[in-house]
């Protein structure tokens, strides 16, 4: 089989030469985003691997005609590929799971760094500000963790948090019976209503657009926290801000934001950039801003590139494939 890896990074070249030779892959390394322009540099594989960059149903066909029969996204979200197209032409999308600790680890580095005010300390100390004020934090050990979403990384986060002695709270459409044995299952208004740091562990799909919103916030403890490794659609952006600054909401932790794409994985060091909701955000000391790196561990790339090999070669080869996506 042949394989076109788009949006290829250099320090995922040794997993795509490693897993490549061990699956007996050929793999095409193109260092640009898919785009209707490059869709014929597949010309002749029958897989493609992406990233979270918009896959069109333009690009879709353009792939069909040259002979692409499957799609695969090295990455767990799958909401910027047009899946209808792709299922309409008869290929198969599919996504990766990958070690849900990266994403846990650093979900728990930022709950920390956020209620121990962190961002503010650093910034304050780089011009020699050594005194104490505004720089007290508190204690998870006293606090009240709501975790909605219970999947993989959502699980991962409440067994991290098990060391930390807070009481936790759990959300999920689906309630696990593991997670039951470590927090306690409520409804949605029962952990807005309870939780003093609420993180978010579900994908981005209708359902959960803006479930973090004006209504969702009002129900919410008076200087809570909110963390955000999931998807920047999960919360309404101009509500949180809204909150932040009537100091409704204590202080966030933002990895991902609503319209990053385009904005997050580049360098825009001189230029403008057109998302004024971040720069909002940005300025405020009691807003962690990350730009949607909580994945990025060296074990979470060699799984992303890993299992988008073996999956496509599991379609390819006409193998059950744990990762396709079904309608
Ligand atoms: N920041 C990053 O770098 C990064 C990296 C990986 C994944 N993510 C995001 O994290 C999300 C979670 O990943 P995962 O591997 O745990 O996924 P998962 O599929 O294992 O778990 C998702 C959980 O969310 C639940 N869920 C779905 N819709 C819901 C809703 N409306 N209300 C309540 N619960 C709902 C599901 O039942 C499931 O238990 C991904 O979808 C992705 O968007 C972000």
């Amino acid at each position: 089989m042949e394989l076109a890896a788009y949006s290829y990074r250099e320090d995922e070249r040794e997993y795509f030469e490693k897993f490549g030779k061990q699956y007996g892959v050929k793999v095409r390394l193109i260092k640009e985003a898919p785009s209707p322009e490059n869709a014929a540099l597949a010309a002749g594989c029958e897989s493609v691997s992406v990233i979270t960059t918009a896959i069109t149903a333009e690009i879709i066909e353009k792939w069909h005609e040259a002979g692409v029969r499957c799609i695969s996204t090295r990455t767990i979200g799958y909401e910027h590929i047009d899946c209808e197209k792709a299922w309409e032409l008869g290929m198969t999308v599919s996504n990766v799971s990958y070690s849900s600790g990266s994403v846990a680890d650093y979900t728990v580095m930022m709950i920390l760094m956020v209620i121990r005010r962190i961002k503010y300390i650093m910034k304050r100390f780089e011009a020699q500000d050594c005194s104490l004020f505004m720089k007290r934090g508190r204690e998870l050990a006293n606090m009240t963790v709501g975790v909605i979403g219970t999947g993989r990384i959502g699980e991962h986060v409440i067994k991290n948090l098990s060391g930390f002695g807070c009481r936790v709270l759990a959300y999920d459409l689906y309630p696990k019976e593991s997670v039951g044995r470590m927090a306690e299952y409520v409804d949605f208004n029962t952990l807005l209503g309870e939780s003093d740091v609420i993180t978010l562990h579900t994908p981005a799909t209708p359902e959960s657009q803006h479930m973090i919103c004006r209504e969702s916030i009002e129900k919410m403890k008076d200087g809570a926290v909110i963390i955000n490794t999931a998807r920047g659609s999960l919360i309404d952006t101009d509500d949180l801000i809204d909150a932040l600054e009537s100091g409704k909401i204590g202080a966030a932790g933002l990895d991902v934001i609503e319209n990053e794409m385009g904005i997050y994985y580049g360098d825009h060091r001189y230029k403008v950039i057109h998302n004024r909701q971040r720069a909002v955000l940005n300025e405020m000391p009691n807003v962690l801003l990350l730009p949607h790196t909580a994945f990025f561990t060296d074990q979470a790339v060699s799984d992303m590139v890993e299992y988008s090999i073996v999956s496509c070669l599991n379609t390819v080869e006409g193998r059950e494939n744990p990762w396709e996506i079904k309608k």
